[in-house]
């Protein structure tokens, strides 16, 4: 060290006994500068954007560039030059470019500048998605807060990327926050009112305008968007049992249910069917909830078949006989209808099968055809007659041949084909509504509702005038007759006796004949007025 140090001095001494000849190599210690600190320029600067001035002390100095990163720069006099746009993005290290510089002059001590360049970073670059489309798939009932999908766009800039999705007021998604593109299930979503819906994300590489951040430092800054087109498809998961159809859907809270009410049908005491059964309101059939999965169902009979009169046929619904029903009355089958890959999703119901009594007879009408009347004045709740001139109720009855009294209590009547009248359970007619024709014709229905065979008759109805007296207020009362034929008899049996003693007169002389065409006047007259009595009797 000691001798290093000696050795230097000794060559400034000596180099200042020269200086005395040559006084600048002395004191001019640096025949170039630059700035010390380093030199900014933002990227994507235009070609031949000038970096820094190199001052001279004097004229002549030869620069050489010495170190040139990436051959970047090029020397224009005193000036060095950026020969065309730097790159942040591509730069190994855009923070700090090395940029020396040789500066030589004869006689002079030739010295190196050092200038750093840092490159800033501005934006330039577009935020891009890895795709233009993204499918994304979610099953319906997904819950609230899942993610279906992060979908983050780069940006070379490396810079906060802000996200929005449209539309906007989505219902059934939205994302996590604005900065991270996580889609979220924001509704419960159902297969049945949604299948798909379409989102575009954006990401923008500066703050939204709808958003409170602070706005860009600098106005003018540029802003670049990248968008994505997202298609959710909504799936169909198997969250609902086979429904028996026809059903009555009710929905509860987001649960969605389908009611039947069962089926019935009938068979014959005794008699074994062949073929599937006829039911109401139609053949066993269950379809899946799930209407798009539409799953494979199968049927089965769990319940009521303890004697296997019925079989249930698996892939249809079928019902058979396997043999006849030798007891009468109802028989309740609960059938199952399970999905056949998943046996947890099953519905029941009830299939009522009547087993009826045989019967040889069907009911039968006393008559084929019959006559009613109805006065033209009447209406609602006014029977229809038997005769003109009565005022008694038309009635019908059916028979039952299979009952030793000819009544079967099973019997039931039907009005078809008219809307005048309807009939009482005793075979009485009842008028609905006023009449405004001459006459009507409907037919009569007697249904025996154990077999369900049935008897018909015609009727035919006559409209006649309402006649004063024969209305049913005016007309006479039983008691009103009797009296009268009392009163009637009276006058007979007096008559009689007048009459009698006349006889017996006119046989003694004849002198008196005239006589008996009086008291026969007498006795008319007598009776006329009885008579008036009678009818204007309240
Ligand atoms: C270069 O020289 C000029 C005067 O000639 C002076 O104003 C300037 O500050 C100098 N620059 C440096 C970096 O020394
Ligand atoms: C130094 O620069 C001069 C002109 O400025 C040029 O002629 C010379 O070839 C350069 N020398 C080297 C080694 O690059
Ligand atoms: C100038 O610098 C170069 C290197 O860039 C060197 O080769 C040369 O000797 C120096 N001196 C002169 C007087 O050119
Ligand atoms: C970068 O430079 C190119 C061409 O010079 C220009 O079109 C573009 O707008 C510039 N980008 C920015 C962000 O300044
Ligand atoms: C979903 O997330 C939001 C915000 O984080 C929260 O307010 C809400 O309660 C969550 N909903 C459910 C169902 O977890
Ligand atoms: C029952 O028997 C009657 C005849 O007595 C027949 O008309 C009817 O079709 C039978 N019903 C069934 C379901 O077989
Ligand atoms: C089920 O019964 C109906 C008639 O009721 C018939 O048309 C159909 O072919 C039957 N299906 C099977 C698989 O037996
Ligand atoms: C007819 O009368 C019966 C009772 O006898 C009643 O059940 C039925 O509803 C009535 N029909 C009409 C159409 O009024």
């Amino acid at each position: 060290m000691d001798m290093q140090f000696k050795r230097k001095s000794t060559t400034t001494i000596f180099g200042c006994v020269f200086a005395l000849f040559l006084p600048k190599i002395c004191f001019a210690e640096k025949i170039c500068t630059v700035p010390s600190e380093p030199v900014t320029i933002k990227e994507n600067n235009t070609d031949d954007t000038v970096v820094v001035h190199i001052n001279t002390t004097t004229k002549d100095v030869t620069l050489n560039l010495t170190e040139n990163p990436g051959n970047a720069f090029y020397l224009r006099g005193s000036e060095l030059i950026a020969k065309k746009g730097l790159d942040f993005e591509t730069l190994s290290s855009p923070e700090e470019l090395t940029v020396q510089v040789r500066c030589n002059k004869t006689g002079f001590r030739s010295n190196t500048l050092i200038v750093i360049v840092r490159v800033e970073n501005i934006n330039d670059n577009t935020p891009s998605f890895g795709q233009s489309e993204y499918t994304l798939n979610v099953n319906e009932l997904t819950p609230v807060n899942t993610s279906i999908g992060l979908i983050e766009a780069i940006d070379d800039d490396s810079e906060v990327l802000y996200y929005s999705i449209e539309p906007t007021l989505n219902r059934y998604f939205r994302l996590e926050t604005m900065y991270t593109p996580n889609i979220l299930v924001n509704k419960v979503l159902d297969y049945d009112v949604l299948q798909q819906v379409k989102l575009i994300l954006y990401a923008q590489d500066t703050p939204l305008p709808s958003q409170h951040a602070p706005m860009p430092s600098q106005p003018s800054e540029r802003s670049f968007t990248a968008t994505a087109t997202i298609t959710v498809n909504i799936k169909d998961i198997d969250n609902r049992p086979p429904w028996f159809q026809p059903c009555t859907r009710v929905t509860s809270g987001n649960a969605k249910i389908c009611l039947s009410l069962g089926y019935r049908g009938r068979v014959n005491l005794t008699e074994k069917q062949d073929g599937a059964l006829q039911l109401q309101p139609g053949p066993v059939y269950a379809r899946d909830g799930d209407k798009s999965r539409n799953e494979e169902i199968s049927y089965k009979i769990v319940r009521g078949n303890e004697d296997n009169i019925f079989q249930i046929d698996e892939n249809s619904g079928n019902i058979s006989m396997l043999k006849p029903a030798d007891i009468a009355g109802p028989i309740s089958l609960l059938v199952l209808a399970s999905q056949v890959l998943n046996r947890d999703q099953f519905a029941t119901t009830s299939v009522i099968i009547d087993v009826m009594k045989k019967s040889r007879n069907p009911p039968r009408f006393e008559k084929e055809r019959y006559e009613g009347y109805v006065y033209i004045s009447s209406g609602p709740e006014n029977m229809v007659l038997r005769d003109r001139t009565t005022n008694r109720p038309f009635r019908v009855r059916a028979r039952d041949e299979d009952f030793a009294s000819g009544i079967n209590p099973d019997i039931r009547y039907e009005v078809q084909y008219s809307s005048y009248v309807n009939i009482t359970t005793d075979g009485f007619i009842l008028l609905k509504k006023a009449v405004r024709t001459d006459s009507f014709a409907l037919q009569l229905r007697a249904v025996d509702v154990s077999t369900g065979e049935s008897g018909t008759a015609a009727l035919s109805v006559l409209v006649i005038p309402s006649a004063g007296v024969q209305s049913p207020d005016e007309s006479f009362r039983a008691g009103d007759m009797a009296l009268l034929g009392f009163v009637m008899a009276a006058l007979l049996v007096l008559c009689l006796i007048v009459i009698g003693y006349l006889i017996s007169r006119v046989k003694k002389g004849n002198p008196d004949a005239f006589k008996l065409s009086e008291v026969s006047i007498f006795s008319s007259k007598l009776m006329f007025r009885v008579m008036l009595e009678v009818y204007s009797a309240p």
